[in-house]
């Protein structure tokens, strides 16, 4: 990227107060299609553009992390052909997106029940995340078959296996050992997590990491959201005061 590209992106925002890990909760994409009388398909079709806009603006400005709520465990309760055409649409973004993500030093990680995902999505999966794994600009962190409280289960389940076997001592469970046994291990908790179409709920994200995350809901639907409303929400972002707790 030149400079002039890079400040005209960057207008306004400091860079050196910018969130290392992002977090996002991709909604309304059914809304959005009801809203023109389309299919939800179609809602979650124009979504994908938007995820693109997204990636591409969070690797440009230098985000190291950003972790993106793309299907949850509770979304397998949705219509067959929806989830269907959700895993379809997955496969087809990670394959048109591989050479970007190559070109652009973007490392892909997922965070969930992978073994859940049909075996042809696992194998991109798979695929995508070995091609990437040497990259160290952007980690783009996708959330598939991904919910909060499985989390934890698997979490607790591991930690009271090893105790079991004498391998870890239970007076030295600490919060930092916790997170060691989640899916996000070694990564920073978010800084700012967003959600879009205008729902004041968690709905089962992170609910371990986001205890200081700074959150900001917007009204606009997932297809519609924008680079520049990403950016104002980040300008939003630099003027919180965090204080974790202390005055
Ligand atoms: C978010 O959009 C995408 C997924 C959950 C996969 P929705 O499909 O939830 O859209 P709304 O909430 O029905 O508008
Ligand atoms: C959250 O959206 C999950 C994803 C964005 C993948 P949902 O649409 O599933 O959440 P609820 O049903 O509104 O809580
Ligand atoms: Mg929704």
């Amino acid at each position: 990227m030149n400079s002039s590209e890079s400040s005209s992106v960057n207008a306004n925002i400091d860079p050196a107060n910018l969130p290392s890990h992002i977090a996002i909760i991709m909604d309304g994409n059914g809304r959005w299609a009801k809203k023109r009388i389309l299919n939800r398909i179609e809602g979650h079709k124009k979504g994908s553009d938007a995820v693109r806009l997204i990636v591409r603006t969070c690797r440009e400005i230098g985000i190291s992390i950003l972790t993106l709520y793309a299907f949850s465990t509770e979304n397998w309760q949705r219509p067959k052909t929806e989830v269907t055409a959700l895993m379809s649409l997955l496969k087809n973004f990670l394959k048109s997106e591989q050479k970007e993500m190559l070109d652009n030093n973007i490392r892909l990680n997922v965070i969930g029940q992978i073994e859940k995902l049909p075996e042809d999505v696992q194998q991109v999966l798979h695929k995508t995340m070995t091609l990437t794994k040497e990259n160290n600009g952007l980690m783009l962190n996708l959330a598939l078959s991904y919910g909060g409280r499985a989390e934890i289960v698997r979490m607790v389940r591991e930690i009271a296996t090893k105790t079991k076997k004498g391998e870890i001592d239970p007076d030295l469970i600490t919060p930092e050992l916790v997170s060691d046994f989640l899916y996000t291990k070694g990564m920073p908790d978010p800084d700012l997590l967003i959600r879009t179409s205008g729902e004041m709920r968690i709905s089962n994200f992170l609910l371990w990491q986001i205890a200081y995350t700074e959150i900001f809901v917007t009204e606009t639907l997932w297809p519609d959201f924008s680079k520049q409303e990403f950016l104002q929400i980040l300008k939003h972002y630099q003027r919180r005061e965090r204080r974790f707790g202390k005055v």
